[in-house]
C-alpha cells in the first residue's frame, strides 16, 4: 500500500501529477474545499470533490480518476501518519471518501488532497474519545443561500468545536428570487430582510441540479471553513429533497407522481451523498432505496444519537402544517411515527444501556409542545414537528423518564432558536421535567412566524427563551459538572463578515 512512489510524493505533492489529470482542466480541481465527518475514536470520513467548474456538473471529464491524500499530526503536514490514493468518477461527481482507520482516540489531525498540480486546502478533524472530561459541539441547521450570509460558519470555525451536528436543510430546493430588500407582513408582524445572494436554477428535480445546487452552497468561504475545521454529522430535513416530504410521499402530490417523487428522492439521497464526508448508503442507487442517517456518536461525557425524523415518517396529518387545524383523531394513531420502527427500537435501546453523563437526541424538529394559540380545547400547534406526533413522543419522554442520565434534546428546523423544557406530561407543565430541548436558530433562513412565536409565549410557560429574530447556531459544552449552551447570533445576515456574539447562555445541573 505504501509504496516508494507515495513515499516521494508525500514529501511534495508536486512530484505526483497523473498525465490526464494535467489534460483534463487547466482550473483548480479544490474549488468545494474539504471536509471530515463520522467521526470514530480510531476513524473519519474524509471528503474532497474535483470541481474545476463548480456549478455546471463540476468540469471533469467521464472516468476513473485517483486522488491522492495525506494525513498528519500537524498543521504544517510534516508528521505524516496516513497517505494513500482513492479513486472517484463522474458515476459520483468526482466526489472523493476516504475513510482513515487506525487513528488515536481523541487527537486532532490535520489532512489534505492532491490532484494534478493542485493541493486542497488543509482540514483539521478530531476523533471522539469517550474518556475526554468535555465535549465541545456546534449544533446548525437551516442555511438558505438567498436570504443571509454564512457569518455564523465563521465564527463556528474559530471555536473549532469536537465536531459540527447538522440536522438539515443544508440546501433549499426552491428557485431564483429578486435580489435586495423585501418587507412582507406575516401574521400581523412587519418582516424586513433582504434576498443577498441568488439562487443558480429554477426548483432542483434532477441528479444534476441538486449537484449544483450542493456546489452553490459550498463554494461559500464561510462554509468551507466550518467544514475545513471540525468534523460533522449530519443528518437531512425535507428542503434536501422537498418542502415537508415524508417518507415516498411529497408535500404536493397533485404536481409531481409517486414514481416521480421516487425518482427525484433518490436524485437528492445521491447528491446528499456525494457533498457529504459520510459512508456509501449500500443500497442508495436503487429507488426507493434507503440512506441510513440515524447513529450514535459519544463525545466525552455526551452521547449524541443523531435521528432521521424524515425519511422514515409517517405523513403529517390535521392540516400537514403550520399552524395545524384543530387536532383530529388521527393524532391519536399510536401508529404514526417520526422515525419509524426500526429507528425507535434502536433509540430506546441506546438510551437503556447508555452509561454517558448526557444523553442528547440531535434531530430535526422541536421535541417540545408549542401553542399557537392559549386556548387548550382548540389548540393550534405545527403539525410537521413532533406536535403532530404526540403518541410516539410520549413513548419516548416515558423512555427518557425511566432511569435516563441528563436528557438532552436539540433541534433546529424552525428558523427559532428556544430553551424549552419537556415535561413528563408535555402538555401538562406541573408534571416532572423529564428533558431539555434546545433548538438552533438558522444560519440564515428567514423566521417569518417569529411574531407569532413571540404573541404565544404566555400559553408556553415551558418556553424558557425563544429568538427568532437572529441568525446563528448554537454552541453545547458537555462538560463533568453541567451542560453550557450558547446561543450565538449574527450581528447583521446581509453582512458575510458581520460581528457573532453570545445572545444568551444558559447552564443545566444535574436534572
Ligand atoms: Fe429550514
Amino acid at each position: 500500500m505504501f509504496t516508494r512512489r507515495l513515499f516521494l510524493a508525500s514529501s511534495s505533492a508536486a512530484l505526483w501529477v497523473p498525465a490526464l489529470a494535467r489534460a483534463q482542466s487547466d482550473k483548480y480541481h479544490f474549488t468545494l474545499g474539504v471536509a471530515s465527518g463520522t467521526p470514530r475514536e480510531t476513524s473519519v470520513i474524509l471528503w474532497t470533490r474535483l470541481a474545476p467548474d463548480p456549478f455546471n456538473g463540476g468540469g471533469m471529464a467521464p472516468g476513473l480518476v485517483d486522488v491522492r491524500y495525506r494525513v498528519c499530526r500537524d498543521e504544517a503536514m510534516r508528521q505524516e501518519v496516513r497517505a494513500g490514493l482513492v479513486s472517484t468518477s463522474h458515476l459520483k461527481a468526482h466526489a472523493v471518501h476516504a475513510r482513515i482507520d487506525g487513528l488515536e482516540p481523541g487527537r486532532e489531525y490535520f489532512y489534505q488532497f492532491y490532484y494534478g498540480d493542485d493541493e486542497s486546502p488543509i482540514g483539521r478533524t478530531k476523533t471522539t474519545d469517550p474518556r475526554a472530561g468535555e465535549a465541545r459541539l456546534a449544533l446548525a441547521n437551516c442555511q438558505a443561500w438567498e436570504t443571509g450570509y454564512y457569518a455564523a460558519y465563521r465564527d463556528m470555525a474559530e471555536w473549532a468545536p469536537d465536531a459540527v451536528i447538522h440536522v438539515g436543510d443544508y440546501i433549499y430546493e426552491g428557485g431564483v428570487a429578486p435580489l435586495g430588500p423585501v418587507r412582507r407582513e406575516y401574521g400581523g408582524v412587519t418582516l424586513d430582510y433582504s434576498v443577498v445572494r441568488q439562487h443558480n436554477s429554477p426548483e432542483i428535480t434532477t441528479l444534476d441540479d441538486y449537484r449544483n445546487r450542493y456546489a452553490l452552497y459550498r463554494s461559500d468561504r464561510h462554509l468551507q471553513a466550518a467544514h475545513a475545521a471540525a468534523p460533522w454529522i449530519v443528518a437531512m430535513d425535507d428542503h434536501e429533497v422537498d418542502n415537508n416530504w415524508a417518507g415516498l410521499i411529497p408535500q404536493d402530490p397533485d404536481k409531481q407522481s409517486d414514481f416521480e417523487f421516487a425518482v427525484r428522492r433518490q436524485a437528492a439521497f445521491q447528491a446528499f451523498y456525494e457533498h457529504m464526508p459520510i459512508e456509501l448508503p449500500p443500497n442508495m442507487m436503487r429507488l426507493g432505496g434507503e440512506m441510513q442517517m440515524y447513529g450514535a456518536y459519544r463525545f466525552g461525557p455526551a452521547q449524541v444519537n443523531l435521528l432521521d425524523t424524515r425519511q422514515y415518517r409517517s405523513d403529517q396529518v390535521c392540516g400537514d402544517g403550520f399552524p395545524g387545524d384543530p387536532p383530529c383523531t388521527a393524532l391519536d394513531d399510536p401508529s404514526r411515527t417520526m422515525t419509524g420502527e426500526v429507528q425507535e427500537a434502536w433509540l430506546l435501546a441506546q438510551l437503556r444501556n447508555s452509561d454517558a453523563r448526557y444523553n442528547v437526541l440531535a434531530q430535526q424538529t422541536w421535541f417540545a409542545p408549542f401553542d399557537y394559540v392559549d386556548d387548550p380545547e382548540n389548540r393550534k400547534r405545527n403539525m410537521d414537528q413532533w406536535d403532530g406526533y404526540p403518541v410516539q413522543r410520549q413513548r419516548i419522554i416515558d423512555a427518557l423518564a425511566s432511569d435516563v442520565s441528563n436528557p438532552v434534546i436539540l433541534s433546529g428546523d424552525w428558523h427559532c432558536a428556544a430553551a424549552m423544557t419537556v415535561h413528563k406530561d408535555p402538555d401538562d407543565p406541573s408534571t416532572r421535567p423529564v428533558a431539555q430541548n434546545f433548538a438552533a436558530t438558522s444560519i440564515s433562513s428567514i423566521c417569518s412566524w417569529h411574531g407569532r412565536i413571540d404573541e404565544a409565549r404566555q400559553a408556553n410557560p415551558h418556553v424558557k427563551y425563544a429568538n427568532g429574530t437572529d441568525r446563528g447556531y448554537l454552541r453545547c459544552i458537555a462538560g463533568a459538572r453541567d451542560w453550557t449552551a450558547s446561543f450565538r447570533t449574527v450581528a447583521d445576515a446581509a453582512d458575510p463578515d458581520s460581528p457573532v456574539s453570545a445572545h444568551a447562555e444558559m447552564t443545566l445541573r444535574d436534572m
